[in-house]
């Protein structure tokens, strides 16, 4: 079975753990792997905008010996023309990976059914998988660990980032706690499923609504806008309903004494996070915003490897993680 990465949870802990250390080699080694060379093409394609998802896959497939191909729907014929399935058939034929930035989860999952390049999640209104494994290798160089740090996310918990760092920290055996009102929870099942993980890794899960028991003695910090992608006609009811779950000094004043802040970005100063605080000392988001490169080019790398590219045979994690490690410092 082609392995995708849809979700957070489609890796286990030890393949998150393994994509992180061929992301460390790639990151200090820029240009020492290509398992993408020929060139084989990777298609990249946009439903909704983007600045870093775009240029780091652009760069990072490049790096890798490959050659990338950025499709907007708005120009082609996926987005109401044609099913995600048959596009895959049809770019499977030419392209050894898809990259989907889209809307709806199940449009991702009918793809990666329909395929047997993998599929990788490039954003979704459910999930943004890449970023989580960018903020991950991110954490990680600035604490040390990931197993065992406590993480709040504060904001908009049904978003995107909100769930995936429900999964991804879960998987990584970190403590998740995320502040949001009461209407903007995560989902029950993505709560449940992390849950579920998190009894696995040794993590847990916190959901409240209150911003300053979630930042209490949290070693990251963690926000996002307010009004993502696909939900601009909320905007005010939006900025009227988060207005108490900002991040600012005296709300980063309850964290611990060395804790980090993070943002995805795009960021609106004033809104979700104050300039202080994502200007200040402990805003640690460039880093975060690089780390887009070399956090996607490992998960590239091992994908392919574990889907039996470059000759490794390797269907399982394990497997795969070692293919992905001999093409990465091949
Ligand atoms: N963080 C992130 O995904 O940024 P872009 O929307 O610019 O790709
Ligand atoms: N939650 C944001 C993330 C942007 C990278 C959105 O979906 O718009």
């Amino acid at each position: 079975m082609t392995r995708h990465f849809l979700r957070d949870d489609d890796l286990s802990q030890d393949e998150q753990s393994a994509i992180l250390d061929i992301a460390d080699q790639m990151k200090a080694d820029r240009w020492g792997a290509k398992p993408l060379a020929g060139p084989q093409s990777v298609a990249v394609i946009f439903d909704k905008s983007s600045t870093r998802t775009r240029v780091s896959f652009h760069v990072g497939i490049s790096d890798l010996g490959g050659s990338p191909l950025i499709i907007s729907t708005a120009n082609s014929q996926l987005g109401g023309k044609e099913t995600p399935s048959d596009t895959a058939r049809v770019l499977e034929r030419m392209v050894s990976a898809i990259v989907w930035r889209t809307y709806g989860q199940a449009g991702l999952e009918e793809m990666a059914a329909g395929t047997t390049v993998p599929v990788v999640n490039a954003l979704s209104d459910d999930f943004h998988p890449c970023q989580l494994l960018a903020d991950l290798l991110t954490i990680r160089e600035h604490r040390g660990t990931l197993a065992g740090q406590t993480v709040a996310f504060i904001g908009d918990g049904a978003s995107n980032m909100a769930q995936s760092y429900l999964l991804a920290g879960a998987t990584a055996g970190m403590h998740v706690r995320v502040a949001a009102p009461a209407e903007f929870s995560p989902s029950a099942q993505v709560v449940t499923d992390a849950e579920h993980r998190a009894a696995e890794t040794g993590g847990s899960v916190l959901v409240v609504t209150d911003p300053v028991a979630a930042v209490a003695g949290a070693d990251v910090v963690v926000t996002d806008t307010w009004v993502s992608m696909g939900k601009e006609s909320e905007k005010q009811s939006r900025l009227d309903t988060f207005a108490g779950y900002r991040v600012d000094d005296a709300l980063m004043a309850h964290a611990a004494d060395d804790a980090v802040f993070m943002h995805c970005l795009p960021a609106d100063r004033g809104y979700e996070v104050t300039a202080e605080v994502i200007d200040g000392p402990r805003s640690i988001i460039w880093d975060e915003a690089e780390n887009r490169l070399h956090a996607q080019k490992a998960l590239l790398a091992w994908l392919l490897a574990a889907n039996g590219a470059n000759g490794a045979n390797a269907a399982n994690g394990a497997n795969g993680a070692n293919a992905a490690t001999t093409a990465a410092t091949a």
